[in-house]
């Protein structure tokens, strides 16, 4: 198969590289390193074709759209810092990105993944959280919810797209997913609690760190998608990706703690001091993943302990 992957060199986009080139597939990647690096694709070297490029140039993406057989559309400005901090440009990748890669998409009639989040559902109570449950999201002036806002426009299109023109389109929801390469620069909590635990500095939990949350292996995520693409009767559908076990935030930097041998204290910042103006917090997300389990054959593997030591071994290589 020849796969193009937007975002291909960022965190979850350079894993789905690593298994296609695995198993003999050709892959090539937009990627405009924003948040991505070259050094998460640097081991691939000339077995992936990597275009340093944006989602948003539209005879680029119609190019290399035309030239694959499957697009898997990675590609977004995600992380709470980003979001806060680039709004203008991050509503721009997150929807106008998105439309210019599902037209693309629509117009050579290509099998697409879309990834989409489990922050679609917003501050819905109601846990575990299924595909068809309702979205409760703030006002918009709270910027935050802009990543949401955009990702289901993202989502709807695509929707109307398969309705429509009948474009061959799945659509994934990731919850937190955590692994190898996934940077804690932009807010991401798993790969920020390892590096200070094995730097043996304080760890720093925004909020009380009564919030919970699931964590999935990113090898975990990757199987589903590729599973996901490969079976027909996914298109049109849409999915939750997400691991199993919550866990509260303090528990996680308590486990973070304990598997790394870490010296570390844990400190507590109050999200007002944490974050610029517009944040708020869900206080649990639990995944429903009956609908993929019942599609497919999967089920996460990675229990908390062994993403933790995925991670922290990442770090140790560094
Ligand atoms: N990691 C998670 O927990 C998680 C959870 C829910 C959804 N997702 C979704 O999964 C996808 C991949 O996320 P990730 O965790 O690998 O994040 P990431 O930031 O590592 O990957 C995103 C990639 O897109 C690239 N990019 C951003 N804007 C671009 C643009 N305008 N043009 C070209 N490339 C651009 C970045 O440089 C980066 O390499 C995203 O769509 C994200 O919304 C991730």
């Amino acid at each position: 198969m020849r796969v193009f992957i937007t975002g291909g060199a960022g965190f979850i986009g350079s894993h789905l590289c690593d298994a296609l080139v695995a198993r003999g597939d050709s892959v090539t990647i937009v990627d405009n390193l924003s948040t991505g690096s070259r050094t998460n694709i640097a081991h691939l070297g000339a077995k992936i074709e990597t275009i340093i490029g944006d989602i948003r140039d539209v005879a680029l993406i119609e190019k290399t759209v035309a030239e694959a057989d499957v697009v898997l559309h990675m590609a977004a400005a995600l992380g709470v810092s980003t979001i806060l901090e680039s709004p203008i440009e991050s509503i721009s990748t997150n929807f106008t990105g998105s439309e210019v890669v599902l037209m693309a998409a629509a117009k050579f009639n290509k099998r697409i993944i879309i990834a989409s989040t489990s922050e679609i559902y917003g501050k819905n109570p109601k846990q575990p959280l299924s595909e068809t449950d309702d979205r409760i999201i703030g006002t918009p002036q709270k910027l935050r919810w802009t990543y949401s806002d955009a990702k289901a426009l993202e989502e709807a299109l695509a929707h109307a797209l398969f309705l429509e023109k009948k474009l061959p389109v799945t659509t994934i929801r990731l919850f937190n997913t955590v692994g190898p390469r996934q940077t804690g620069r932009y807010g991401m909590v798993v790969p920020r609690f390892v590096s200070a635990a094995l730097e043996g500095k304080p760890i720093e939990i925004f909020g009380d760190g009564t919030q919970a949350r699931v964590f999935c292996h990113v090898a975990d995520a990757v199987n589903a998608i590729l599973a996901l693409v490969a079976d027909d009767k996914t298109i049109g559908e849409v999915y939750n990706i997400g691991g199993v076990g919550e866990v509260s935030i303090k528990e996680l930097a308590e486990r973070v703690i304990a598997r790394t041998n870490s010296q570390s204290t844990i400190t507590y910042t109050a999200y007002e001091s944490a974050y610029p103006a517009g944040y708020e917090d869900m206080q649990r997300r639990v995944p429903d993943t009956t609908k993929i389990r019942g599609a497919i054959t999967w089920s996460p593997a990675y229990s908390l302990d062994g993403i933790i030591d995925s991670v922290a071994d990442y770090f140790k290589s560094k």
